[in-house]
């Protein structure tokens, strides 16, 4: 059983691109996985502060974890600032994290030039908390996406220059992990390559069925094909992609059939669609709903989770301090 850690934004909602990119495979991770899941809360004060709105994201993000299936009686899940240990281990990291490295990380040159007026340190130091994160469990494997793997490259630079330091093999170094699958890329239904939240494009697990019917509607087509095995414009194998993943293996077939053969009705393919994706959708969106009432089960599993996660990081702020020489009287 190897280590892997789960870093989550906590903003957002989730959409069918989380869904079937990557959450549907955490949710089996955890029977074969030790996993740990946290909700990265100190990481997004580097850009947006906001005290009224920085709780409710939070619960909005564990609530539509849990909905999703990840399971607290398999997996630690638990809220960043949660875990203070980390937040020392961050400290320790940045002693040997140098302003060459960080100043050059694509991420922070990106934030830099969008938000000038705050170029704070807590933007430029967001690789070492990441690392911090990653490395206060000793983690085997982190599931990131592309945007993510420089400061996984950092995190283990930052192990190995650790254990060179101090002539240990203390830090494992970490390596991206894909679930031992292929990930599916689900596109937006705007005719573009990506649903993601910033392209306005999605469908929120939490969306309502008249909603998802709407916007499946409002999903761009073209004319429709003039000849039959014409190859489909991008619009339109979006929406087959789509419904290769919600839909059972004949409904595909069926729609694949009147495509080839010229008889295809959109209408008739996006009221199938809209169906298809309400049937994965509307379980999630009853348990969020659940969810969103229950306080106490929240509390409850936010609290376990934390004493979960600082058993682990008490046990390597304990071991990384004595290795650095600090020790109590
Ligand atoms: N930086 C990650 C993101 O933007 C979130 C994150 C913070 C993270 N700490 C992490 C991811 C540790 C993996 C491991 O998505």
């Amino acid at each position: 059983m190897s280590i892997v850690l789960s870093g989550i934004r906590s903003t957002g909602n989730l959409h069918l691109g989380n869904y079937f990119g990557a959450l549907r495979n955490f949710v089996k991770t955890q029977d074969e996985h030790t996993c740990y899941f946290f909700i990265a809360d100190f990481h997004s004060l580097t850009t947006h502060p906001n005290p009224k709105l920085l709780h409710d994201n939070v619960k909005n993000v564990l609530i539509e974890y849990l909905a999703a299936g990840i399971d607290p009686q398999k997996s630690t899940i638990y809220v960043q600032s949660d875990v203070p240990e980390v937040c020392e281990l961050y400290l320790l990291l940045n002693m040997h994290a140098y302003l060459g490295e960080l100043s050059k990380t694509v991420s922070f040159k990106e934030k830099a030039r969008k938000q000038p007026q705050n170029v704070n340190a807590g933007l430029l130091t967001y690789p070492t908390l990441m690392a911090a994160d990653i490395l206060i469990h000793n983690s085997d494997y982190v599931p990131v996406g592309k945007d993510q793997e420089q400061h996984l490259e950092l995190t283990r630079k930052y192990a190995r220059r650790f254990n060179n330091l101090y002539g240990v093999e203390y830090f494992n170094e970490p390596d991206a992990f894909n679930f031992g699958m292929e990930l599916i890329k689900i596109p937006g239904l705007d005719g573009s390559g990506k649903m993601g939240k910033s392209e306005g494009n999605c469908i929120y697990l939490y969306d309502d069925s008249k909603t998802i019917e709407k916007k499946v509607k409002k999903a761009l087509t073209d004319a429709g094909p003039t000849e039959a095995n014409q190859p489909k414009p991008e619009c339109i194998e979006n929406l087959f992609t789509i419904l290769r993943v919600v839909s059972l293996p004949e409904v595909v077939e069926y729609f694949e059939n009147k495509w080839n053969i010229a008889e295809i009705r959109y209408g008739d393919l996006k009221k199938q669609l809209a169906e298809d994706i309400i049937k994965v959708t509307s379980p999630i969106r009853e348990r969020i709903l659940d969810l969103q009432n229950d306080e106490s089960y929240l509390r409850n599993v936010a609290r376990e989770g934390a004493e979960k996660a600082r058993e682990s990081a008490r046990k390597t702020i304990r071991e990384v301090r004595e290795i650095m020489g600090i020790k109590p009287f």
